[in-house]
């Protein structure tokens, strides 16, 4: 095989007989998208609604969640083909709107970007709006549907420089008319509740009140006049007399009306103007959202105080509430009745709670490396960006408990009792965490690079740590995981240690590194360099994630310059493997896959390079977890014959609950 012009030499294994004629095939196993961990507050707004139906709608990475509060059960809507920016929900509280960006496909030709209009109950699109015409795609919180006219209109702001605004009919897909808003930053856009010809816009330091008639769009400035202008208006809503409120980056609340024609200082001609009645302070740092309730009281949550306020009709504050520090802050807020609230957060998280009760997070993910699932049991482990290690549960669907470390952490393995877990860190560090007490029971340092494997041998005496030093460092393991002592190094790879994986009789590894080198180690005899690479072709791997092997070469694209592939794991019965991807996908190829162009499943739903994938103990799922998107998609795997019939393959759909699956009949 070449990567970058550099042969790889790879020896086939003995029982591969006839290596030219070996086809390759589509494995009959697949995934389906079982559970989607996430959610995207830190650069969207406005994005998280309760629906009547129970659900509360809201996305990450490509993926619409409808997640049902009380029955913990999820649904998806995944007819994006990239990440997911903006929703509106249709005043018939049923159809839903979603936009998404442009993107770029592996070659790096722009895609074409669309509005999708779908039924939330069926999950059925009924329009795709735009395609073609939406310049970088749609950007965040600039989607609304009309509201007298039973929704007929859908106003759409895209990500051009010039931020197009433009007017559709929604149910014949047709545009009324549109025009270029402003070069500036637009964060919110909504017709009047009483007129669909009256379109309000906010952005970087504006407000403009648009008039549509006869398919020609008039503006109108709201005038800050004595009042300092604030650098962000983030939002905005029309309170229950139809009197427009922004919230801006200053902190305030300020009320707009018309006034009349001020024909005496400006001549005459002159029109009516949009003013400021009576600003309210209302935060410290911004007001990133407001939310007008039926009795007519409004709700505002804010930047830098994390505070949710309930203001009176009239504007006098009426309750309030902080949401912890870790959530970061209030992005958007979802009314789901009288008293509860669900909360969107900017550190992507999903709250909710009410102003008696206060709040719970419901999930949070910030950019995630490591990855790795628990030896026996339906759990597994995160490692995140925001110094965060996380162990959640499969079959819960649920946050078990989070810790935070010193530094962040890049890669987790499971000692094969299951009771201890090591974590290694950015620094060189590792630690080894107590499943039960959360506690570090031991702690060493290797190097003073970032580590990228924590692996242990498949009889636990023996822990690698590959790091970005070119070392893999080993270590003698006792009493079950709890206490380490250094074996020796394994020194010979001329770059950093990306995988690595121990064979069965946990004497040997292989490993790969940043310069697309494989190579053996006898470890039990004393970490030493295998020369004869042929010797090791029949060796078996107690696990394979290594990107570069026999086994994989069919994983790889033909001229591929060796770094769109982020990771590999096959299933522990040997009979697929899954693949991330640079391209957002996850693959499933049969394993062993040893030659050129193998056919593969391919699976959409994450909105960034792929960095991770893993399957749990006996296979039932697969984990993957996004780098930018700060998701974890969990699939299950399906067709492997394992307590599956027909029949429960066909009926599977998008809908997955929290308990097991009935059983097949
Ligand atoms: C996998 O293990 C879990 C328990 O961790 C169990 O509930 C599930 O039924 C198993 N699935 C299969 C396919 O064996």
């Amino acid at each position: 095989m070449f990567i970058r012009g550099r042969p790889i030499t790879m020896y086939v294994p003995s029982n591969i007989q006839n290596y030219d004629n070996l086809k390759m095939e589509l494995p009959s196993e697949r995934l389906e998208l079982d559970w989607v961990y996430g959610y995207r507050g830190r650069d969207c707004r406005a994005n998280l609604f309760f629906l009547p139906s129970g659900e509360a709608v809201y996305f990450i990475a490509c993926v619409i969640v409808l997640y049902h509060i009380k029955n913990r059960m999820q649904r998806h809507y995944r007819k994006h083909t990239d990440s997911v920016r903006c929703l509106a929900v249709h005043p018939d509280n049923v159809r839903v709107a979603s936009g998404q960006t442009a993107g770029v496909d592996k070659d790096g030709k722009p895609m074409q970007a669309c509005v999708h209009i779908w039924d939330s109950a069926t999950l059925v699109t009924l329009q795709q709006i735009g395609l073609g015409t939406f310049q970088r795609g749609v950007g965040m919180g600039s989607l609304a549907f009309s509201i007298v006219d039973s929704g007929t209109f859908l106003c759409v702001i895209d990500d051009s420089n010039e931020h197009i605004l433009s007017v559709w009919d929604c149910t014949k897909g047709t545009k009324h008319a549109e025009i270029k808003t402003t070069n500036e930053a637009v964060f919110d856009v909504n017709f009047s509740p009483s007129d669909s010809n009256n379109i309000i816009t906010c952005g970087k330091s504006h407000v403009y009140f648009w008039t549509l008639s006869a398919g020609q769009f008039t503006k109108k400035q709201g005038i800050f006049g004595k009042y300092k202008k604030p650098k962000f208006i983030h939002c905005f809503v029309f309170s229950l007399t139809g009197d427009v409120l922004t919230g801006d980056s200053e902190g305030n609340i300020l009320p707009w009306a018309k006034s009349a024609a001020d024909t005496k200082t400006l001549g005459k001609g002159a029109k009516e103007t949009y003013q400021i009645v009576r600003p309210i302070k209302a935060h410290e740092g911004s007001v990133f959202t407001l939310c007008t309730l039926k009795c007519g009281a409004l709700l505002s949550g804010g930047g830098k105080d994390r505070k949710i306020i309930r203001w009176s009709a009239d504007l006098a504050p009426e309750r309030e509430c902080e949401i912890p520090e870790k959530f970061g802050a209030v992005r958007t807020v979802a009314v789901v009745d009288d008293e509860g609230l669900l909360v969107g957060t900017t550190r992507n998280a999903i709250l909710r709670g009410s102003f008696s009760d206060g709040f719970v997070a419901i999930g949070h993910l910030d950019e995630m490396w490591g990855l790795a699932t628990h030896p026996s049991q339906s759990i597994f482990l995160t490692c995140s960006h925001d110094r965060q290690v996380c162990l959640w549960n499969t079959e819960e669907h649920n946050l078990d408990w989070c810790i935070t470390l010193e530094e962040y952490g890049l890669c987790a393995g499971f000692c094969p009792s299951g009771s201890v877990v090591s974590v290694g860190l950015s620094t060189g560090r590792w630690v080894v965490l107590d499943l039960v007490t959360k506690e570090v029971i031991s702690e060493s340092i290797d190097g003073n690079e970032q580590l990228s494997v924590m692996r242990y041998s498949p009889d636990g005496r023996f822990l690698a740590v590959g790091s970005h030093d070119n070392f893999i460092y080993i270590y003698s393991v006792t009493e079950s995981g709890r206490r380490y002592s250094r074996f020796g190094r394994c020194n010979g790879h001329s770059s950093f240690i990306t995988h690595l994986d121990w064979s069965k009789d946990s004497c040997y590894i292989v490993s790969n590194s940043g310069d697309y080198e494989i190579l053996y180690w006898d470890i039990a005899g004393g970490c030493k360099l295998l020369r004869n690479r042929f010797e090791s072709k029949d060796r078996e791997w107690a696990s394979f994630t290594c990107v570069l092997g026999f086994h994989v070469i069919g994983v790889w694209l033909e001229g591929s310059d060796g770094t769109d592939i982020n990771a590999l794991c096959r299933s522990h019965n040997e009979k697929v493997v899954a693949v991330a991807d640079d391209f957002c996908k996850v693959h499933l190829f049969q394993y062993p896959c040893p030659k050129p162009k193998a056919p593969s499943h391919k699976y959409e739903g994450h909105g960034s390079h792929v960095t991770n994938v893993c399957f749990t103990h006996n296979d039932s799922h697969l984990l993957s977890i996004g780098g930018k998107d700060t998701c974890i998609l969990q699939w299950k795997v399906t067709g492997s014959g394992v307590g599956e019939s027909r029949e429960t393959l066909a009926s599977a759909s998008s809908t997955s609950t929290s308990s097991p699956e009935p059983p097949a009949s």
